[in-house]
């Protein structure tokens, strides 16, 4: 297996707009990032993953771009940003860009142009169909933010697609012109010096020509089949590689939602010149009642068994992206492992050395580390997510489902439960900001805060720093084989990871009961590199408090 900087990096991603505010506007910004990197170094993070800081109307919080060459006006100046990057840079940490082009803003000077009319030269870059005969939208696909994935244009008299909010057209990457200008763009940010791109649903750039009406859940129906890995979405990946990513020293990581471990050995495989990991959505996605909403717990056996595939299928073929929370997704010590006070420290820690002792690059989302939690929201005014509120539009006041049954899927799966602003210390706003936040602030910061971690050695923040230090010394961790053992436990994921001579055992309980654990003889013995709990692991049995986490080391 080919070794490299980036298989070994531990990445941290920021969600500029939460991190940290540096001018008292309530919104965090660069100058908030740069504040912060010293805290980031003592961590002991490789890389930062920079959710969007381009101009952007925020529709969707940056992810609708209008322009991709400079930074949100909000989040501060180029200037700012140059500052940003030099002295990352100087502390050794990377920075990689969030890449959003599979579409753009409504307000993106192309697509300005593209709607004026079906002659302009602009028109092509975009997705334009006409309507039915009786003027409806041409299939039934849903967006993912609700609503039809189809907004009917006046000036135009046509529709385009768009497969998130309408503010979010669909670029047309059939058009080469297209692709050169994101090429030329990614050129331009890579010869300012950035050290990567996170590529945005990018399995979905690639569209089929034939259109079918989907499979219908809940209002409208499911475009994923037709647009989701489409026919030349490989071609279009390595036409970028061989244009701009092969030229630089870069990490690129495509998010790729629908990917299977096949296509993830296609998409970021060792020698298929694409992308360099995938970040796959398989363990996240328990699939529940109204779509994406659900209140369901995911089963540990099946969590075993969906994360042990992609780690044995992987395996010498590709690489993957290890995290259980980002922007996206709720707080992961809220879904995977137990919030109530007497477990959330012993639960979090446990849910990291499940995931870092793992092949695959670790990324760690911003209050991680901390251990933060979802938020206790009460009412519809709370949530800020487009998709929050749309889905609470279509699902509710639409009459599918009632309020108290939608509820508490909303509330467990909205990703603002990940953009509340992180808690650096107890004063006012958590000391986020001194102005007005523009979420509300975890009303726990008084006991969960950045402040009061780095000041304990017994807290998250230190054990998670323990972790990013094991990896760097211990290749096992990065390179080793992996092995699930104890498949059927309904309480214990435990696997083993092995290097020529060197092995690992990773026991974790996700039990809040008290668990028996044999431990495999040729582990009798060894030493224990880190644990969650005061215990020893000399003896044959080990009780299992709730929660624990330990890792032996066999050389
Ligand atoms: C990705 C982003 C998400 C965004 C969507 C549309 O899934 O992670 O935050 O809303 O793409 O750009
Ligand atoms: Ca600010």
């Amino acid at each position: 297996m080919m070794k490299t900087w980036w298989k070994e990096a531990v990445i941290y991603q920021i969600y500029p707009r939460s991190f940290m505010d540096s001018n008292g506007d309530g919104i965090g910004d660069l100058k908030g990032i740069t504040s912060k990197l010293d805290y980031l170094k003592y961590l002991g993070i490789d890389v930062i993953w920079l959710s969007p800081v381009y101009q952007s109307p925020n529709d969707d919080n940056g992810y609708d771009i209008s322009d991709y060459q400079s930074i949100m006006d909000e989040f501060g100046t180029m200037e700012d940003f140059n500052e940003m990057l030099k002295e990352a840079h100087e502390r050794g940490i990377r920075i990689v860009m969030d890449l959003v082009v599979n579409h753009t803003s409504d307000e993106h000077k192309w697509f300005m142009e593209s709607r004026k009319s079906k002659e302009n030269a602009y028109r092509d870059y975009y997705i334009w169909r006409e309507g039915k005969e009786d003027g409806m939208p041409p299939n039934n696909w849903g967006a993912c933010f609700g609503g039809s994935a189809w907004e009917y244009d006046e000036e135009s008299e046509m529709y385009y697609l768009h497969m998130f909010s309408k503010k979010q057209p669909d670029l047309n990457w059939e058009n080469p012109k297209v692709r050169q200008e994101v090429f030329d763009m990614m050129t331009w940010w890579c010869d300012k010096g950035i050290d990567g791109f996170r590529m945005d649903v990018i399995s979905m750039i690639s569209k089929t020509k034939e259109m079918p009406d989907g499979e219908v859940n809940g209002l409208y129906g499911n475009p994923g089949p037709y647009c989701v890995n489409g026919p030349k979405v490989h071609d279009y990946l390595q036409e970028m590689n061989e244009k701009v990513l092969s030229k630089y020293d870069i990490m690129t990581v495509g998010e790729t939602p629908g990917v299977t471990t096949d296509l993830a050995k296609q998409y970021a495989g060792e020698d298929t010149h694409e992308l360099n990991m995938v970040f796959q959505f398989e363990h996240v996605e328990n699939d529940g009642k109204y779509g994406k909403w659900t209140d369901e717990k995911v089963s540990l056996v099946n969590l075993k068994k969906i994360m042990s595939r992609w780690q044995v299928e992987l395996y010498g073929k590709a690489w993957n992206s290890l995290f259980w929370d980002n922007h996206d997704q709720p707080r992961a010590v809220s879904r995977f492992g137990d919030d109530r006070p007497q477990y959330r420290d012993v639960s979090a820690k446990m849910l990291a050395t499940c995931l870092h002792m793992m092949q695959g690059s670790p990324y760690i989302y911003q209050g991680e580390e901390l251990g933060m939690t979802n938020y206790p929201f009460r009412k519809m005014e709370d949530f800020r997510d487009i998709e929050s509120i749309h889905a609470y539009e279509e699902w509710c006041k639409g009459g599918l489902v009632s309020h108290e049954l939608f509820w508490p899927c909303l509330v467990g799966k909205s990703r603002d439960n990940a953009r509340t602003p992180v808690q650096w210390d107890d004063t006012e706003n958590a000391g986020f900001t001194i102005g007005t936040p523009w979420i509300g602030v975890n009303p726990n910061y008084k006991e969960i805060n950045a402040k009061a971690e780095t000041a304990d050695m017994g807290s998250v923040f230190h054990y998670y720093k323990k972790l990013i230090a094991l990896r760097k010394q211990n290749p096992v961790i990065v390179y080793g084989k992996y092995e699930l053992l104890l498949e059927d436990s309904e309480d214990l994921f435990v696997y083993t990871r092995a290097l020529d001579e060197e092995k690992l055992l990773v026991v974790c309980s996700f039990s809040d009961k008290e668990v028996t654990f044999r431990i495999p003889d040729e582990f009798i013995g060894s030493g224990c590199i880190i644990s969650n709990r005061e215990n020893t692991y000399e003896g044959e049995m080990v009780e299992l408090k709730p929660y624990e986490a330990f890792v032996l080391h066999k050389k």
